[in-house]
């Protein structure tokens, strides 16, 4: 017999039908109930026992966190919580899985709560927790999904390289990549390293965006988009950034920030809006989870929405757009500001907005998603389009609640003359980008993009407050275990 995964099972199979499924004993009671769980569904099945006939040796053996393969009956269930369970049949022990807690080699799995922190150091067994398969079930649904949205609106799926000479951002946070010997690396006449004796035969690092890339293919393919891991050398540990993450990056010609503004809303609501339709058991069991964390919290930190009225809310409504300016002058004139609340303060027009000041926008001042644009140059990376007031450039950040910045994106600056100028005042090697520049010399056209991060819309997603638990094995500084 072929064996069945849990998900069909649940949903599909009649009572009275045959069946064989395998999976991980999540739970064993009374020498009868097994819990089995094979991470097709966040709901695992019941598989009953008739242990006075099961050998008692093979009954030691159904231990949390073996594995097995069951054969029997799909009866309707007798019990509460589930609608249908398995008489065994036939029981077969995979893999056993030690339970006795007095012993070094215990599962580190016991069928208890287990704080987030602690799953995070057995990263390799937590896709085995309720939390966790949901979550990945989840990133995988959006993974799908985002492909799905960018297919049907005609964008093509450019993957752009990983390793670079240059550095997109320009903020100089990149991870090297060299096979040079680093005890004793070649040296030039200054005594400096001689990177043309490297690999590559000059610098090379880590991307931190596919945008360069995505934009030149961009001009010639009209609509693209890059969904690639980027890395990012900041010694930030908030738990909002990873040194290794995702980033979906569409780039459309003849695109202005309008244009952008209205591909990126549309993005992310229907992402929202794949969830709720298509992940619907494990949101349920999510938003419950949050629910229960949200007991332990002061009342005055509890958030106003569940996860899954925040989800529906962020689908029903219009995201609020404004100026950078008009922010600073609504976060100047704030409560919190007078009081002296925030922790960084907000000084005027050239202040880099922090993810404080961002989430008193969404949450406290407008409660809704917003899109800022028009930043000072000064704070915006080289390649974004400048403004007729010589100060401004067509840059947008879209700020989420609970979140802060979850999308950064901009019009390119198309004309040729003026890149080159920013570039040069900015120090970005305009020699090196050659190529980029040579886009704005034949045919080139007003566009438009922005990077999407995809751990901080898993964020929002799945009501999980770290990024370090909706990345599978997360890279942070000090950390890259697994
Ligand atoms: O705002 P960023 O730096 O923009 C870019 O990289 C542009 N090249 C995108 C473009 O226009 N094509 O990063 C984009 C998004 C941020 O809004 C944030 O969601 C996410 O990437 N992000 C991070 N996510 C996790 N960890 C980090 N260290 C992140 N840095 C940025
Ligand atoms: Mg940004």
């Amino acid at each position: 017999m072929e064996k069945i995964e849990i998900k069909k099972l649940l949903t599909e199979i009649k009572p009275g039908t045959e069946v064989k499924v395998a999976g991980w004993v999540r739970t064993f009671r009374s020498n009868r109930f097994i819990n089995i769980n094979d991470g097709s569904t966040i709901h695992s099945i019941q598989a009953v026992i008739d242990f006075e006939n099961t050998d008692p040796e093979l009954l030691k053996r159904i231990t949390t966190g073996a594995s097995l393969i069951v054969d029997g009956m799909l009866v309707e269930s007798q019990g509460k919580g589930q609608s249908v369970e398995i008489h065994v049949k036939k029981i077969e022990v995979i893999g056993d899985s030690e339970s006795d807690i007095t012993k070094p080699d215990v599962y580190p799995l016991q069928p208890k709560a287990h704080s987030l922190e602690y799953l995070r150091e057995i990263a390799h067994l937590r896709f085995r927790t309720n939390t966790f398969s949901a979550v990945f079930r989840i990133r995988h649904a959006m993974t799908f999904a985002m492909h799905k949205i960018f297919n049907d609106r005609g964008f093509f799926n450019i993957h752009t390289p990983i390793i670079t000479a240059s550095d997109a951002e320009g903020a100089g946070e990149m991870f090297r990549v060299s096979t040079l010997d680093p005890v004793n690396p070649p040296k030039n006449e200054k005594g400096e390293v001689d990177y043309t004796q490297d690999f590559f035969g000059r610098v090379a690092n880590l991307t931190v965006s596919g945008q360069l890339e995505a934009e030149l293919a961009a001009l010639a393919l009209s609509k693209v988009y890059t969904f690639g891991p980027t890395f990012r050398a900041e010694n930030s540990l908030t738990a909002r950034h990873l040194a290794e993450f995702w980033m979906i990056e569409p780039e459309v010609a003849f695109n202005d920030l309008n244009d952008n503004m209205d591909l990126a809303e549309a993005n992310l609501k229907y992402l929202v809006q794949y969830a709720l339709d298509n992940c619907a058991d494990d949101l349920a069991f999510l938003n419950q989870r949050a629910l229960d964390e949200e007991k332990n919290k002061k009342k005055e930190e509890r958030s106003e929405m569940s996860l899954l009225e925040r989800l529906q809310f962020i689908v029903d409504h219009d995201f609020v757009r404004l100026t950078y300016t008009e922010a600073i002058d609504i976060l100047q004139k704030s409560k919190p500001a007078k009081e002296k609340k925030f922790q960084y303060e907000v000084k005027g027009f050239g202040t880099d907005l922090q993810s404080e000041h961002e989430r008193y926008l969404v949450e406290k001042h407008f409660k809704k998603p917003v899109i800022l644009t028009d930043y000072p140059k000064e704070i915006k990376a080289f390649y974004m389009r400048q403004n007729e007031d010589g100060t401004t450039v067509r840059a947008m950040d879209i700020l989420f609640p609970g979140i802060g910045e979850i999308v950064g994106g901009s019009q390119r600056e198309e004309r040729h003359d003026k890149l080159l100028q920013r570039m040069n005042e900015m120090n970005i090697p305009a020699k090196e980008l050659w190529w980029y520049l040579d886009t704005r010399k034949f045919g080139t056209v007003p566009h438009a993009g922005y990077g999407l991060g995809f751990e901080r819309l898993l964020l929002f997603v799945t009501g999980m407050t770290n990024v370090r638990d909706v990345s599978a094995f997360p890279r942070t500084p000090k950390s890259a275990e697994f």
